[in-house]
């Protein structure tokens, strides 16, 4: 039976530190760091991981809003928000929640936000960055995976690592975080169009299941004692539930559990970690912006 990595206890501690962190940022005499959230249109998954970063931030002492507007909100409108928030010298991060609405030009969107404010990690400034091996900004859900693997003692040095799914915003950045000098391992990245999937999947010492379809990695897939990471959150049916329906991961994970060395649940995994990091980088994002202050004058 594997290991439980237990999301919300890692996540805890990762808050517990940047409450602390903020707080002696307050008591240096810093306003605290502030986060502009904008939401666009009426998707209830975003609606609801918008509330939950902010919940998590106002825990730590991090500020912020949510700005809201419905599914007419133009992408001219968009941008000049963008701008303006931008140019506020009150706002240290700008987190705009995807998927947006189709009218609205994803790409152009991320491009205008100011990089420096950047504390989804997305803007290519940030990407870049990521791929080179630099400080930055990075994408918080690989991210988080990578502070939940540090803290649950598993270094990937040496090990095959299969990441399925080539998202911009989870697959690519995490292929390229395994990758890094220093973490060492040996990466893969499958997708849709992977011929034999299992085939490579079974070879993964860490797997990381990105492929936002509700169990899709079955325990014919992986290897015994893998590293099993799950990223998805799928909404399935149940007329049990109040809601009607409960959430479920990428892997079958009552099957795998039972042959992998460690996996991650769903919920209670890899989502908290995701919260957490964008806490982490909302601070760094405040701390940056006093030293760029101090270097221009
Ligand atoms: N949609 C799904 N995950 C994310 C995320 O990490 N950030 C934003 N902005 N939107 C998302």
């Amino acid at each position: 039976m594997a290991h439980l990595i237990d999301g919300n206890a890692i996540a805890a501690q990762v808050r517990a530190d940047v409450q602390a962190e903020v707080a002696a940022w307050t008591a240096a005499g810093h306003r605290p760091p502030y986060l502009a959230v904008v939401l666009v249109g009426d998707d209830p998954a975003s609606a609801s991981y918008v509330r939950g970063k902010t919940r998590d931030a106002a825990e730590v002492g991090i500020l912020s809003d949510t700005l809201t507007y419905d599914a007419r909100f133009s992408e001219t409108e968009l941008l000049d928000l963008i701008a303006d928030l931008n140019a506020d010298d009150g706002v240290d991060g700008i987190l705009v929640q995807l998927p947006l609405p189709d009218h609205i030009d994803e790409q152009k969107v991320i491009y205008a936000i100011d990089p420096a404010k950047d504390v989804d990690g997305f803007h290519p400034a940030s990407i870049g960055k990521l791929v080179l091996g630099q400080p930055g900004f990075q994408p918080a859900t690989p991210a988080g995976i990578m502070e939940m693997l540090r803290r649950s003692g598993i270094s990937p040095r040496g090990q095959h690592a299969v990441v399925v799914g080539r998202s911009n915003i989870v697959g690519k950045p995490m292929a390229n975080l395994l990758l890094q000098k220093g973490v060492d391992a040996t990466v893969t990245v499958c997708h849709s169009r992977t011929p034999d999937l299992p085939s490579m999947t079974r070879q993964a010492d860490i797997l990381v299941a990105a492929i936002g379809r509700a169990h899709f990695i079955t325990a014919d897939m992986v290897k015994p004692g893998a590293v099993v990471i799950d990223v998805g959150i799928n909404r399935v049916e149940d007329a049990t539930r109040p809601r009607g329906y409960r959430l479920v991961g990428d892997v079958d994970f009552e099957a795998v559990r039972e042959k992998a060395g460690w996996i991650t649940p769903v919920p209670g995994g890899v989502g908290p970690m995701t919260r957490a990091m964008l806490l982490r980088n909302t601070m760094l994002a405040a701390r940056n912006r006093l030293e760029r202050r101090a270097g221009s004058r």
